[in-house]
């Protein structure tokens, strides 16, 4: 209390998190979370599991209507219950705290960790591949984990630092990301108009057809390229006149982007074919090797400015969902609260650094993908269905925004399909650990948000936090 008091008075404004996002500032937001890591390596678990060239382009076609048909849907529920914290206020409204809180943990535990290893050793594994390239052998597992680790950490900082300064650099990273692609895009279109580069695309269908459990494998690849399309719905209480401008920024950067990626894919296989593709441990950099000449330098470049971009975008919205979750009681206040004096959500972002740290440590790429996809189409599915239960429920509820029908429908299909269909078709162990880790999140929430149970120990652990991080609680949260 005193501290809290304390860091009150010596910060002079409001403690809150302050951003005012206009429709640009929307649109980059959803951009620059999009573009990241995964149209850099994805294409590979793509291609591989959809077994030829047609099929992997009909994957990525797929992922970027059903990610756009997501983002719709999140902006009828979004402009619903225009409430910042993503998934956290609709399955709360829709089906009560439980699901809601289950959200918060697995969030805050697994996706938001897992995301940030995912793109830190991408970052890793590329700012290394120009050093080793000239003696043609892999960065070496140390290495790739050391600088994934230094990524974090630089990340953290910058985030603990200034809101300001973050969101200065998502804006110039965000930038950088689509003039990226559009180089690697216009590489390829030269290469197209030159005589002989169209080899790859004939006979496109040529090949074993894919299962049903490798397109669903196929779908996580590529949707992890696309995931960041539900970011809007975190900061809605930040936008500017959410209701026009949150359907406007989600069509125009889902148009933007599911078009970047289609022609990013083709101009990677106008220099390499499938084989090719599936045996570069960079694709893009391989891409640059042969398209690029002495510029191939550039490549990893941006592919690290890139991802170090969607680092710094992921851990700034981890604050937000601890922040909104402890608003409602469910999460202890400490997540909230802010740096008295930098208004940073450091306590939030500094425990989604550690776990993130852990799971860098493992290094193993597919699994990770594996668990957030996993995870992350759960709550999507669930938002979708609170879209159509609200529809039969609350059919004269003012919407703002209303898509046709058939849009929720297919999201929450493709969903059962993307979580049901590695099970059945093979059921690996992690799954089930992805799921018990999910409903672990039970026994926290019964004792301490259902039966509100108080422990001196946690309060004393509390405000020791708060002393040693210098943190208070935002004028919103009450104690
Ligand atoms: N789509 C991004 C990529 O390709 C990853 C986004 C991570 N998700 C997030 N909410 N930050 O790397």
């Amino acid at each position: 209390k005193q501290i809290n008091s304390l860091g009150k008075l010596l910060s002079d404004e409001k403690v809150e998190l302050k951003r005012e996002v206009s429709l640009v500032g929307g649109i980059s937001l959803i951009v620059g979370t999009m573009i990241g890591s995964g149209i850099f390596v994805s294409p590979k678990g793509v291609m591989r599991n959809a077994g030829s060239l047609g099929a992997g382009f009909l994957i990525w076609l797929g992922c970027g209507v059903l990610a756009t048909f997501g983002a719709l849907s999140y902006a009828e529920v979004g402009t619903m219950i225009p409430k910042s914290g993503g998934e956290f206020p609709i399955l709360l409204e829709a089906f009560g705290p439980i699901p809601a809180y289950l959200f918060a943990w697995t969030s805050t535990v697994v996706l938001k960790p897992s995301s940030l290893a995912l793109l830190s050793l991408t970052f890793a594994k590329y700012a290394l591949a120009p050093a080793y390239n000239i003696e043609c052998s892999e960065p070496s597992e140390l290495a790739v984990k050391f600088t994934a680790v230094a990524v974090i950490l630089i990340v953290i900082f910058i985030n603990c630092a200034s809101v300001k300064l973050s969101t200065q650099f998502l804006t110039v990273f965000s930038f950088g990301k689509v003039l990226s692609l559009l180089i690697i895009i216009i590489g390829g279109i030269v290469m197209l108009a030159q005589e002989g580069h169209t080899q790859y695309f004939e006979n496109a269908f040529d090949g074993e057809a894919p299962g049903v459990r490798e397109v669903a494998l196929g779908f996580y690849q590529g949707l992890w390229a696309f995931d960041g399309w539900n970011q809007l719905n975190y900061v809605i209480e930040e936008l500017k006149n959410p209701y026009v401008n949150l359907p406007r920024a989600v069509v125009a950067a889902m148009a933007l982007v599911t078009g970047l990626y289609m022609l990013t894919n083709v101009a990677y296989f106008t220099t390499m074919s499938m084989q090719e593709l599936l045996a570069s441990p960079a694709v893009a950099a391989t891409f640059g090797d042969t398209v690029l000449g002495v510029m191939v330098w550039v490549i990893p470049v941006f592919v690290c400015w890139s991802v170090f971009g969607t680092c710094l975008g992921s851990c700034f919205t981890a604050g937000r969902i601890s922040y909104v979750a402890a608003r409602e009681g469910h999460f202890t206040k400490v997540l909230a609260m802010l740096h008295a004096k930098r208004m940073t959500p450091a306590p939030a972002v500094l425990l989604n650094g550690f776990i993130a740290i852990l799971m860098v440590i493992p290094n193993d790429f597919d699994t990770l993908i594996d668990y957030f996809s996993f995870s992350m189409w759960i709550f999507h599915g669930s938002t979708c269905a609170a879209l159509l239960y609200f529809r039969y429920k609350l059919p004269d509820h003012p919407r703002p925004v209303k898509v046709p029908i058939f849009i929720p429908i297919i999201v929450c299909i493709a969903a059962v399909c993307l979580v049901m269909a590695p099970i059945i078709d093979d059921p690996k162990i992690h799954y089930l650990f992805a799921f018990m880790f999910i409903m672990s999140g039970l026994a926290f929430y019964f004792p301490f948000v259902h039966y509100k149970a108080r422990s001196k120990k946690l309060r004393t652990f509390n405000i020791f936090l708060q002393k040693l991080l210098f943190v208070t609680l935002p004028d919103e949260v009450e104690e």
